[in-house]
């Protein structure tokens, strides 16, 4: 499974880059919002430190129009901006059609706000790279993201459908490791989601215990 880190803030996507773990960035019109960036040459500039830090792992960059000709137009633009750019695209019918038309002009994509299996099928015949289900967001209205991430990953298998299921809108460590048992390709997590697989109390007391120990024949 590859790890994506879903954040526009330059200190913990180094963070997670440092860990040497990880194999990409999500981002989206919120989290860019949140680090205070403004104007498009400001956002285009940070995209592409982004991309830089991450040495050739994808960055998703979301277009900010919902119409087939501003979404391409936007689209264009942003995967100019590096190589490794991935057009982030919503799942909507105009969307679905934009997506078309990057595959065919060999630009990748990946198609966001994915909360059914139809929404994913979908993109995925249109050619999205990735399709986005958001895990969290399903839990919090009293659905079960994890099973659609079954039902994503039972379709693709048996359709032998290339598109990869990237896991997104992760809340915790435990939602890493069920997206991953339930047959997701990438999970893109918040940093402390990440840092928490490496948590346990009985690490830290064989630890504690091990370097109490390592005094004694120092
Ligand atoms: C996906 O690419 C989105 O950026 C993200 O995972 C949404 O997560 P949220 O539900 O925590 O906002």
């Amino acid at each position: 499974m590859k790890y994506f880190i879903d954040t526009a803030n330059l200190n913990q996507i180094k963070e997670a880059h440092d860990l040497g773990i990880l194999d990409g960035v999500t981002t989206n019109p919120s989290l860019m919002a949140k680090e205070g960036i403004k104007g498009e040459s400001a956002v285009n500039k940070h995209y592409q430190t982004i991309c830089e830090i991450v040495e050739g792992g994808d960055v998703s960059a979301e277009v900010t129009t919902v119409d087939f000709k501003s979404i391409v137009k936007q689209g264009k633009k942003l995967a100019a901006l590096a190589k490794n750019i991935v057009v982030k695209v919503p799942m909507i019918p105009d969307g679905v059609q934009a997506i078309k038309w990057f595959t065919d002009n060999g630009i990748l994509t990946n198609c966001t706000l994915i909360f059914s299996a139809g929404k994913a099928m979908l993109a995925a015949k249109a050619g999205a790279a990735y399709v986005s289900p958001f895990i969290g967001r399903i839990d919090d209205s009293g659905w079960d993201g994890i099973e659609l991430i079954e039902q994503i990953s039972h379709i693709f298998t048996i359709q032998q459908i290339d598109s990869q299921i990237l896991a997104a809108s992760i809340r915790s460590s435990l939602h890493i490791i069920k997206c991953s048992e339930a047959g997701d390709n990438v999970c893109t997590c918040p940093l402390e989601s990440i840092i928490g697989l490496t948590k346990h109390p009985l690490t830290d007391i064989g630890l504690a215990k091990f370097m109490e120990d390592a005094k004694k024949f120092a």
